[in-house]
């Protein structure tokens, strides 16, 4: 079969399109359904980013398969319909074309409005098409529902047109569209289905060594990667105390003030599973030896998380400027933490395949002589 289409039936290119396409949805839908009727946990996040991967894929294949039948012959309606046949086959294809845009992307707005990224197959993240909205998230989870109830109609329409050809009017509209030998949708499924799938509390101040932590200036901020793509959070409420001279630092984190920009994943990541801040409502990092670095200092000494104390080094840049006649010095950097060593992800969240173990946390302290507060 001939890769372009002639004028008497669809090429083997445009014909993988479309029974590929329509395996495709088929798989989406049910992990579509199967997500929305999960409770949150390990399952609803591996089936809704295979169903956002699936539904990107979907995306790129319907502008494929535009750019295909650009660059072809399509072949013409059979000359036995009537009129309103015609304009009842042109509706439903033209329907079919724009839900297999509008579905992917509401889906993208969703997630991008939530404040979720998405990722392709855990492969790369694609960037966000809107900023975080609640109400246009809202807005966007009843379009996203409302186009697929539209598109299993207008599939239904269209699949009833099908067999009409077949069965009924016995001509080739069915026969044109499918492809020879034993190439069957199942063997397409099968390929489809192999896919890979803070800042600082305003005020507190600290009594003791030389520098602390300076009004609202300073920031903790973490990222870590979920089903492929990058996602942040930050702690709001922390003290610092820094003692150049005598190499000491100490950072105390109020763990409560964790935020992810997403109430419903606060809940989940204070819960037992993650954080537990019921039972572990600070963290500590003390180092009781600053040593000069290649690119700055390190922080030697101990991390303490979810009651867990482990030796870390930290990489810090320090440097001091004076601001309004005062003087103010300026801490940061960043580390890699497994989350696993201090026991954050138990029961199912404890595998790495949907949320990666690796935790880059970003700081940039503000800080002050204390006596100078
Ligand atoms: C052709 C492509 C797609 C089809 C046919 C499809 C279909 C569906 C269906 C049937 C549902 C369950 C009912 C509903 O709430 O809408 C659903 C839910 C969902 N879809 Fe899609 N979808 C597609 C693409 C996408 C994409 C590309 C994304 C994100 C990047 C996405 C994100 C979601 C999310 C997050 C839900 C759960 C909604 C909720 O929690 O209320 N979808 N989808
Ligand atoms: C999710 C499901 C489906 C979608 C999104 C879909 C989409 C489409 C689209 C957009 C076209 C127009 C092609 C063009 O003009 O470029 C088309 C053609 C066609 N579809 Fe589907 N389809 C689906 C399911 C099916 C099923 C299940 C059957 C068979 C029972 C079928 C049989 C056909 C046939 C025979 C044609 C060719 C019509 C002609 O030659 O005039 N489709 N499909």
């Amino acid at each position: 079969m001939p890769i372009r289409n002639t004028r008497e039936r669809w090429g083997s290119l445009s014909q993988f399109f479309h029974w590929l396409i329509v395996a495709l949805i088929l798989v989406q839908a049910a992990l579509g359904l199967t997500g929305l009727l999960l409770p949150l946990g390990m399952e609803k996040l591996a089936v809704l980013a295979r169903h956002k991967s699936i539904g990107l894929t979907i995306l790129g294949l319907a502008a494929l398969r535009l750019l295909w039948r650009w660059l072809n012959p399509t072949p013409p309606l059979q000359s036995n319909l009537k009129p309103h046949e015609r304009w009842l086959a042109h509706f439903t294809h033209v329907s079919l074309y724009i839900l297999l845009f509008a579905m992917p992307l509401t889906g993208w707005i969703m997630s991008s409005a939530r404040g979720f990224p998405v990722s392709w197959f855990n492969l790369f993240q694609l960037p966000d098409l809107v900023p975080k909205s609640r109400g246009l998230y809202d807005a966007m989870v009843s379009t996203h529902a409302a186009l697929a109830i539209a598109l299993a109609v207008t599939v239904a329409l269209h699949i009833a047109g099908a067999i009409r050809h077949h069965f009924v009017l016995k001509d080739d509209t069915l026969r044109r569209m499918l492809p020879f030998g034993r190439m069957t949708l199942c063997a397409l499924l099968g390929m489809m289905l192999s896919a890979p799938a803070a800042r600082a509390a305003a005020g507190l101040r600290v009594s003791g060594p030389t520098y602390t932590l300076l009004g609202s200036q300073s920031s903790l901020t973490y990222t870590f990667i979920q089903a492929g793509a990058r996602n942040q959070g930050r702690l709001k409420s922390f003290v610092a105390n820094f003692d150049p001279a005598a190499g000491r630092l100490s950072v105390v984190i109020d763990m409560r003030s964790f935020d992810t920009g997403d109430s419903q994943r606060n809940d989940l990541l204070g819960g037992k599973d993650f954080f537990d801040v019921a039972q572990y409502p600070q963290s500590r990092f003390t180092a009781t030896r600053i040593e000069k670095a290649a690119a700055g200092y390190e922080a030697i000494g101990s991390l303490t998380l979810r009651g867990i104390t482990r030796h870390i080094t930290i990489p810090f840049t320090w440097r001091t400027a004076t601001v309004q006649g005062r003087p103010v010095g300026y801490l940061s950097g960043q580390t890699v933490l497994q989350r696993l060593d201090f026991g954050v992800g138990q029961g199912q969240w404890h595998s790495t395949e949907w949320v990666g173990d690796d935790v880059t946390v970003h700081f940039s302290l503000v800080l002050t002589p204390s006596e100078s507060q």
